[in-house]
């Protein structure tokens, strides 16, 4: 029927027009897909109002993007598949968005990235740091990772351990088999010592059970020298406990506990409790170095910080930390993925030019919020770490000890400080006691090792708050970079088991 036709060819034109009408080309969705339970610390709440402030400068500057407005839709990512099914209800219902922002929870980021991937949507995360996701090259070619990855902090171990001369190491972690926070975690050690070919052992512990520290220090004694631990801060301090009452803390033996996102969990008085411990709980720390995420300040960030911290306090979420990794690195997407469009419109590309706006993002320097953020060719961001240490024994007082700087890959023991073992290397007897022993048959990862599995994920759960009031208040040391210088268990667990490759195994 010709006139059905008419109207056909009506709609078509009409659709045409939108399409390619400049207003239509100069507005962009972001979709941003976290979770709602504000447990998480990277939560639609906590996230928005960095999110809002770096709309607000990218759209008040009259060069950047002259004309161009934001639309910034907020779904749930529930740390899980809800994450995807947000993803494709909004594409389905409204319509595909320009950019994805999140999910950090590595179950949640694993198909919203395959999705974006396929569909050439830029996605960029703060989270998603699981080994898996390095796979660029079809899975996930889209996904940008504005939060160094667990295989970054890898090479801070590797350039660690090169600086002490050290070559083997035990790896304790928890394990939860949900999220599996420690689980990522440790695998970025695990596959940067694989390569290098250093001798591990793994001893995995799920801390909803019991855990038999003593047992666990048993079996480290006289074995290795080096330990490095993912845990939460109860379970390191009574596992440092008992290394203490087994004679292990006198300078023979490093402990070294990765808590890269919660501040709360470390620094100056972590060993603290109150209780009868806290005086051979001081003793044992001083064995004890942990290593976090170096965080940088200038003077905007300050004001960024007041802004996040009164949004985020009208909603009622009272706490120490308002600025973490999650929220400052999900504002520097956004700085991100402005410049590369500007790029990309500057030389006659649109914002659905996906491939080419991921390539504008990559391999390439900018100034963040907090700091310069560098982004090397394979779309991760560079990491900067920093290890703390005790530096009074007597007052029990954690400084930084030590820096890691990724660019540049050198690692940097501060001169001045003085700690447990002195300045400078650490000397362990590491051969020694070895060449008797076994290869230890059951220390994989287990039944993980078998098949690939991954994202954990939450490092939410793990991840928390370093903010930069609270570090002050603990005097750990903020670098102050000058950037003119070079400077689910059973049934759900299987679902998931292949849901992103990992390649941790220690078998
Ligand atoms: C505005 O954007 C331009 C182009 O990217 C950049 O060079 C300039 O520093 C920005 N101005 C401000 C005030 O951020
Ligand atoms: C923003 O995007 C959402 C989802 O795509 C849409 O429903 C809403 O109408 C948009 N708002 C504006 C002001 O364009
Ligand atoms: C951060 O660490 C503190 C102290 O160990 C703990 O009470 C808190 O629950 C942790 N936060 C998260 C989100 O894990
Ligand atoms: C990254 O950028 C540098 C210079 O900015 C260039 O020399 C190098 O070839 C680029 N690397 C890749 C893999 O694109």
């Amino acid at each position: 029927m010709p006139s059905s036709l008419l109207l056909d060819l009506l709609v078509v034109a009409l659709v045409v027009l939108v399409k390619s009408s400049p207003l239509e080309d100069k507005k962009v969705n972001l979709l941003v897909i976290l979770p709602k339970d504000d447990k998480y610390m990277f939560s639609i709440h906590r996230v928005q109002p960095a999110i809002n402030y770096a709309l607000r400068s990218v759209e008040s500057n009259a060069s950047l993007l002259p004309g161009f407005t934001f639309n910034a839709t907020y779904r749930d990512s529930d740390c899980g598949n809800q994450a995807l099914f947000s993803l494709v209800d909004t594409a389905l219902k409204e319509q595909k968005p320009d950019v994805v922002l999140g999910p950090v929870c590595e179950y949640a980021a694993a198909p919203v990235a395959r999705l974006a991937s396929h569909w050439k949507l830029p996605m960029i995360s703060a989270g998603a740091l699981a080994t898996g996701f390095m796979q660029k090259v079809d899975e996930y070619s889209h996904l940008t990772r504005v939060a160094p990855a667990y295989t970054k902090m890898g090479e801070m171990f590797l350039a660690m351990f090169r600086y002490h001369k050290w070559s083997r190491a035990a790896l304790l972690y928890s394990d939860d088999n949900v999220e599996r926070n420690c689980y990522f975690t440790v695998e970025g050690v695990h596959t940067a010592f694989k390569e290098e070919g250093y001798h591990m052992v793994v001893h995995n512990f799920d801390e909803a059970k019991h855990v038999d520290v003593e047992d666990i220090i048993h079996s480290i004694q006289n074995k290795e020298r080096v330990v490095i631990m993912c845990a939460s801060s109860d379970t390191v301090r009574n596992i440092m406990l008992a290394a203490h009452r087994q004679g292990l803390t006198k300078g023979d033996y490093v402990f070294i506990n990765i808590e890269l996102f919660n501040s709360s969990s470390y620094g100056d008085g972590s060993w603290r409790r109150g209780d009868k411990h806290d005086v051979e709980a001081k003793q044992a720390y001083s064995s004890l170095q942990t290593v976090t995420l170096l965080r940088t300040v200038k003077p905007e960030f300050e004001k960024f910080s007041i802004e996040v911290k009164s949004s985020v306090q009208k909603l009622g979420l009272a706490e120490d930390d308002y600025v973490n990794m999650f929220v400052e690195g999900f504002h520097d997407a956004i700085i991100l993925y402005a410049l590369a469009l500007h790029e990309l419109v500057k030389s006659g590309f649109s914002k659905k030019d996906g491939d080419k706006l991921v390539q504008q993002m990559w391999n390439r320097t900018y100034e963040g919020i907090a700091g310069q953020v560098s982004i090397d060719p394979n779309g991760d961001r560079y990491g900067d770490f920093s290890v703390i240490g005790m530096t009074d024994l007597e007052a029990g007082t954690q400084e930084v000890i030590g820096d890691f700087f990724g660019i540049q890959g050198n690692f940097e023991l501060r001169p001045n400080l003085k700690t447990l073992w002195g300045t400078g290397r650490i000397r362990l007897v590491e051969n020694k006691v070895f060449e008797t022993i076994t290869p230890c048959k059951s220390c994989g990862l287990g039944e993980s090792a078998v098949t690939g599995i991954v994202v954990g994920a939450l490092l939410g759960t793990g991840l928390l708050m370093a903010f930069y009031f609270f570090r002050k208040k603990y005097r750990i040391t903020i670098e102050r970079r000058n950037h003119h210088d070079d400077c689910n268990i059973g049934k759900h667990r299987q679902l998931r088991e292949d849901s992103i490759r990992s390649n941790f195994s220690a078998a």
